[in-house]
């Protein structure tokens, strides 16, 4: 199966951690590649639940290694909680079974209170972002004014870039937003203290993932958020700072394209969307409410109520086209069990015209009004199927559907949260 990369497909909140848990038995090393804290990845193990924000989803097997790429942006009072929490379930996190990225950019204390300030004065208007601080960390990166991992081993570049930096953002955040001034002082001393726990796992990922590829070890890339909140592919602006597609792997992880061989589209048998934006197939009534309690959609990161509607495979031949995917994995199957009667969107009306893809304009999208194409719902608990024939014929006609309308095969399919709650096709 050689090289793998899972990406969402819809808003995120797919279930890709959980993937990428059932994945990462058969690879050598889990990456991520992109985006930050705002993600939240939650696996349930052995009757267990995990939630990851910024440590890959590899990091349950002990034997296995991960990585955090260049192209993420680390938040390392996170990452170090996220450690400390590991190890207090009883797994080892060494600097041998986690390496970060030196070329990662660093999160830092007023990214994050920018990025709460300027929600605050956007009221109404606010994109919903998960108020980590991930949209003024990568604004920095391309202003070429970020701090990285690596300063955190040279606390002179540290003080100077902190320094220069605080100037210009206190101005801001003063002035601009009438918000208080951050000192020199405590976020220099936070960030050297962060610096000697952090140190230890700093690391060269290229090359670590060159050797690793010499020695023919296999790899899984790990996306955050998903296609349609990518910052050139979404909808913008109601998306994040990142690019979450699969394209995004080599330059997030410092690899080559030719070493992609297996790219995973996780799709949500309905959709979710957390924060504002649009969204063509949103349910405001009865049937939204019964999939947001029935599938707990509440934001991992934030909390927030996930808004829920129906599968909307306009969007999902978008991320098939953008991802170049091979397969698609459809999860939380279980949680449509018990509707009457099952919708999925298959073009979108703009104008009197039928469209098939997500028009860039704000304004034509919000004209656009989905085309359904209805089915039978079931009503037998699929929970404990295993095998694709365990499942009732309206929801295998459900799937079937879905791999004829897109065009690709459904690799694997989901039925419940834990690790072995899946039927793997292929
Ligand atoms: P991610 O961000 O893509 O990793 O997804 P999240 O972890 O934010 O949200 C997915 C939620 O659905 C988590 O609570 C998972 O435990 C849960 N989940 C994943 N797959 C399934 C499934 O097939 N059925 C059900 N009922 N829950 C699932
Ligand atoms: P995972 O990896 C769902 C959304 C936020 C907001 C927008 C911008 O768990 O699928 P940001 O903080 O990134 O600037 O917020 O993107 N968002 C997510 N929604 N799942 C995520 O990650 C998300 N990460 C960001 O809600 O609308
Ligand atoms: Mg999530």
């Amino acid at each position: 199966m050689g090289n793998i990369v899972v990406v969402g497909t819809q808003w995120g909140d797919e279930g890709k951690g959980k993937i990428v848990d059932l994945l990462a038995q058969d690879v050598d090393i889990i990456v991520r590649f992109q985006g930050g804290n705002n993600a939240g990845h939650t696996l349930v193990v052995d009757g267990k639940k995990y939630i990851f924000h910024l440590i890959p989803s590899g990091i349950l097997y002990k034997n296995k290694k991960c990585a955090i790429g260049n192209g993420v942006v680390v938040d390392p009072e996170i990452l170090l909680q996220e450690i400390k929490s590991l190890k207090e379930a009883g797994f080892e996190i060494t600097p041998e079974r986690l390496s970060l990225s030196e070329k990662a950019h660093l999160i830092m204390t007023y990214h994050k209170a920018i990025d709460l300030a300027r929600e605050a004065a956007k009221g109404k208007d606010k994109l919903g972002t998960t108020g980590r601080g991930i949209g003024p960390c990568y604004e920095d990166k391309a202003a070429r004014t970020g701090v990285r991992v690596i300063d955190l081993t040279e606390p002179k570049v540290l003080e100077e870039k902190i320094r220069s930096n605080l100037k210009e953002k206190n101005f801001y955040l003063t002035k601009f937003f009438g918000f208080e001034a951050l000192d020199v002082g405590p976020v220099l001393d936070n960030y050297l203290h962060i610096a000697e726990e952090i140190n230890p796992f700093i690391s060269n990922i290229s090359l670590e993932l060159d050797q690793a590829l010499k020695a023919e070890k296999r790899i899984l890339f790990e996306g955050a958020q998903a296609t349609h909140l990518d910052i050139d592919h979404g909808t913008y602006p109601f998306v994040t700072s990142s690019n979450p597609v699969a394209g995004q792997v080599c330059a997030g992880a410092g690899i080559g394209p030719k070493q992609l061989h297996n790219i995973f589209g996780i799709v949500k048998a309905y959709t979710t969307r957390v924060g504002s934006g649009p969204f063509v197939c949103e349910l405001k009534d009865e049937t939204g409410d019964y999939i947001q309690e029935k599938g707990s959609e509440f934001g991992a990161t934030t909390g927030r109520k996930r808004r829920c509607g129906w599968l909307d495979l306009v969007m999902i031949s978008d991320s098939i086209r953008l991802n170049g995917l091979d397969s698609l994995v459809i999860t939380k199957l279980d949680v449509l069990t018990g509707l009457e009667k099952i919708k999925v969107c298959i073009g979108y009306q703009l104008d009197g015209k039928i469209i098939n893809y997500v028009p860039a304009s704000l304004s034509k999208l919000d004209r656009c009004i989905p085309i359904y194409e209805e089915m039978p719902g079931w009503k037998e608990d699929i929970s404990l199927a295993r095998h694709m024939e365990e499942l009732p014929p309206n929801a295998r006609a459900y799937l079937k559907s879905i791999e004829e309308i897109t065009g690709i095969p459904i690799s694997i399919i989901s039925v419940g949260p834990g690790r072995q709650d899946t039927i793997v096709l292929s």
